[in-house]
């Protein structure tokens, strides 16, 4: 199933769960200060949640997504532009002052281009902020265990089995890349990310059981 068929199942999701404005936007802004006049490309930009937050601070939003309805929608925030990454080739090198990435990397198999790509576009002092499901969530085989007694416990999986996995998504089914904390936080490193903040967050659902795993959100920036 690719993200040109989840249209109407990611509009849902937003407009359904609030967990996106509840957690996963306040960690975006917890990471990162979009400043005023500064021109951003928002990766995976879907309809233009993230963009019209970017623009709302006064700054410039880009954004570039796999999927045509969702571009088009997004594209009132700032100029879209609608194709598969890593690739980033419609954009001159040092051209931009950051990028955003939310939701989105652990849908991309080759994450490592993604960063490469990523510093390539941005120039250098900028930066690049991203929340992401966390690596112990996304595991395969990892699932919440209710005991008789209601206490819920984590099964971490197979951690270190680094791959594809198909999640639901609605009626249909979503690839996910799982990979671990270490992949992530070194392959930024090598193109040339210095990582300046890391958080974590548990599931907002779960809060007598603040162990579980559910966010990551980090802001790297590039190095000259
Ligand atoms: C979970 S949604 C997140 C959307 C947005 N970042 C947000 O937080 O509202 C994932 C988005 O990534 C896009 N996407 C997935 N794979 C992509 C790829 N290879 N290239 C570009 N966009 C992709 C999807 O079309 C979708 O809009």
């Amino acid at each position: 199933m690719s993200w040109s068929d989840l249209t109407e199942w990611w509009l849902e999701e937003i407009a359904t769960d609030p967990a996106y404005d509840r957690v996963v936007t306040p960690m975006l802004l917890d990471v990162m200060s979009a400043k005023a006049g500064k021109t951003y490309l928002d990766l995976g930009c879907g309809e233009g949640r993230v963009m019209r937050m970017l623009a709302a601070a006064g700054a410039r939003p880009i954004g570039v997504d796999v999927n045509h309805e969702l571009a088009r929608r997004a594209a009132s925030s700032g100029p879209i532009a609608e194709g598969s990454l890593p690739d980033l080739g419609f954009l001159r090198e040092n051209s931009l002052d950051g990028a955003v990435c939310v939701l989105v990397i652990e849908h991309i198999e080759d994450h490592g281009r993604l960063f490469a790509e990523a510093a390539r576009v941005v120039r250098s002092g900028g930066v690049l902020a991203l929340v992401m499901n966390h690596p112990h969530w996304t595991a395969p085989g990892s699932s919440p265990i209710s005991y008789p007694d209601d206490e819920l416990l984590w099964r971490p999986g197979s951690y270190f089995d680094r791959g594809a996995l198909l999640e639901r998504a609605g009626e249909q089914e979503i690839v996910f890349h799982h990979r671990t904390m270490g992949d992530i936080v070194e392959s930024a490193a090598v193109a040339g990310w210095s990582l300046e903040r890391l958080i974590e967050a548990p599931h907002h659902e779960w809060a007598d059981q603040a162990g579980i795993l559910r966010l990551l959100a980090c802001r790297w920036r590039l190095l000259p």
